[in-house]
């Protein structure tokens, strides 16, 4: 089982960027955490990350017919990127979006997401944790787990 973990805009700088806010894990660290924890659940994780809508549409389109479900932390395109809502809408996939900060604490701009009503679930504030959530929910209810 294949499960894709997609970050958007600005993602690639997590580490040096904003390190109250997003923590300070870096994204290769992240990414080798979420391996890891795919592993022990059984599944194979694709990560990619893009800060340009159209590639992250790419992506999706290649990669989805493949897998089984997909994580997707959309950075700033969660609030108005409607493209990759239709993308993520069109690959049929159960979709999880996590935010590492808590989306609706902040700005009021930041407390609109067009990804939500298209995504299974939201996972927001709950830092690197998220992600992690995020496969272990994906990953149970794909198995049938209760
Ligand atoms: C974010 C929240 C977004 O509002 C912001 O633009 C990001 C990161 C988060 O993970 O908390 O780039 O998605």
């Amino acid at each position: 089982m294949k499960i894709l973990v997609i970050n958007g805009p600005n993602l690639n700088m997590l580490g040096k960027r904003n390190k109250t806010i997003y923590g300070d894990k870096t994204l290769a660290g992240l990414n080798t955490m979420l391996k890891k924890q795919a592993a022990n659940l059984g599944v194979d994780i694709v990560n990619f990350q893009s800060n340009t809508e159209g590639a992250l549409i790419d992506f999706i389109q290649e990669h989805s017919p493949q897998a089984v479900g997909i994580i997707i932390n959309p950075g700033a395109l969660t609030h108005y990127g409607l493209s990759l809502r239709d993308a993520l809408a069109d690959s049929g996939l159960p979709v999880v979006e996590v935010h590492l900060s808590n989306i609706y604490a902040r700005e009021e701009w930041r407390a609109k997401s067009v990804i939500a009503p298209i995504a299974k679930g939201q996972i927001s504030g709950l830092g690197w944790w998220g992600y992690v959530a995020a496969l272990q929910s994906l990953v149970g209810d794909l198995k049938g787990e209760t």
